[in-house]
């Protein structure tokens, strides 16, 4: 929605919300004398800094120094940005959002944000999904998944639901017009519609903020398309989203590093085996959009890719969309895995150590980058390292000026000299 936020809008909500309440909801606080205490979010400590006053509407933590209002209180633990944030704390207390018209036009019209009503019916869509996961005709879903190993505590931590095999589940239960602007269910010509999903598992896709945006469903057998997923929609953009991030950053709102994997299934593999920080890109390559998203959350990112060719092709289109987003203080990993397995299967055969131990062997990208573009490049010979040069030209330029100069990336060191 466009239009800016009114100025006193602003100063009202900061002064209907109470912070000890929203502080409180995210992080629970204990009195002490006239002050709140916690273990501060923003640090690890062991016994409480972290102390938020309701006179003043502040918070502060004597430990690392972070403090402010309701709003970057927001900002800084759940990763928002300044509109996010006040959307984000209108909604905590339970009002609209209003937006000036436009630019020096002083008239104020509130608006109810038309996206509300999506990510309602998807909440409670998923909700209807997990119910009928653990009815009669769910039965063969949670076989599927017994089968596959998916323990109860993973499906319910991701929310897993299974959608009938009905051609019209959906429509009877919820408003028809919010199914089509939610995307689950499909427009025919003559003006009918019919639940897109129909007798799968279902992966709820939720965003950073926790709201479900759309769903993956995956058959239970092998007939194909082996998944289905939410056309994008109002609330829903495949190169902005990945899935787990909402599950990852309930159980670690900082991660040391996130780990990129390729499928749903992935995902919660590596959660039930204890490797916790794992998100996978839609279906879809990741974007740079992908990771100046997830960079907001940790400071590196490990790319974990099947070790046949197709990985290979998918590790390196990482790469390169990866270059433009170099800055200095991050990291990307590329993590190549044994041909013939999958995160979700390596988990299962060498559990969370040997997981972890083939990260912290993954290769940086520099080392990637290189040993991948010089694979078929004599570097023993002076022509030879011209060809390497003139190949990888073209991909350093996209790094950024200022990270480029200070690099200590092989590649880039070769060809500054060169230059
Ligand atoms: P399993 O086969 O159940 O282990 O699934 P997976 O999650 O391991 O997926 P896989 O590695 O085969 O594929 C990676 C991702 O690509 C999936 O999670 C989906 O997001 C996407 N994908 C795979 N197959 C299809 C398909 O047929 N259609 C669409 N739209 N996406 C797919
Ligand atoms: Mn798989």
């Amino acid at each position: 929605m466009s239009g800016r936020i009114p100025r006193q809008f602003i100063d009202d909500l900061l002064l209907r919300v109470d912070i000890v309440d929203l502080v409180d909801s995210r992080v629970p606080l204990k009195k002490s004398g006239s002050n709140f205490v916690a273990r501060c979010p923003f640090h690890n400590e062991k016994t409480p800094s972290f102390s938020v006053n309701r006179n003043r509407q502040t918070y502060h933590c004597f430990g690392c120094g972070v403090g402010g209002n309701a709003i970057s209180f927001l900002m800084d633990y759940a990763h928002l940005g300044f509109v996010e944030a006040v959307e984000d704390l209108a909604a905590f207390i339970g009002v609209d959002v209003p937006r000036e018209l436009a630019v020096g036009n002083p008239s104020v019209i509130p608006v109810t944000s038309d996206v509300a009503p999506i990510y309602k019916i998807l909440e409670a869509v998923a909700g209807f999904y997990e119910e009928q996961l653990r009815g009669d005709a769910g039965q063969k879903a949670v076989m599927y998944l017994k089968n596959r190993g998916v323990n109860g505590a993973m499906a319910k931590t991701y929310g897993l639901g299974y959608a009938p095999a009905h051609w019209n589940a959906l429509l009877g239960r919820f408003d028809r017009q919010g199914l089509l602007d939610a995307g689950l269910v499909v427009l025919k010509e003559d003006g009918k519609v019919y639940d897109r999903f129909r007798d799968r598992l279902m992966f709820p896709i939720r965003d950073r903020r926790h709201r479900v945006i759309g769903f993956g469903g995956r058959v239970l057998d092998d007939s194909l398309p082996k998944y289905l997923n939410s056309p994008e929609t109002a609330v829903f953009l495949k190169g902005k989203e990945v899935y787990g991030l909402s599950e990852l950053l309930d159980c670690n709102a900082k991660p040391e590093r996130i780990v990129v994997v390729e499928g749903y299934m992935d995902v919660i593999a590596l959660a039930q085996y204890g490797v916790r920080n794992v998100v996978a890109a839609l279906g879809t390559a990741t974007s740079k959009a992908h990771m100046e998203m997830l960079f907001r959350f940790t400071p590196e990112l490990v790319f974990c890719f099947d070790g046949d060719r197709a990985g290979q092709q998918a590790a390196w289109k990482a790469v390169e969309a990866a270059l433009p987003c170099l800055r200095d203080g991050r990291q990307i990993k590329i993590m190549l895995l044994p041909q013939g397995h999958d995160p979700d299967s390596l988990v299962r055969e060498e559990g969370c150590d040997g997981f972890m131990l083939r990260m912290q062997q993954s290769q940086s990208l520099s080392d990637y980058f290189f040993e991948y573009i010089g694979k078929d490049v004599e570097l023993e010979v002076a022509e030879g390292r011209a060809k390497l040069l003139a190949l990888a030209k073209p991909h350093l330029e996209k790094i950024p000026a200022g990270f480029f100069a200070i690099s200590c990336c092989r590649v880039c060191e070769v060809w500054r000299e060169r230059r």
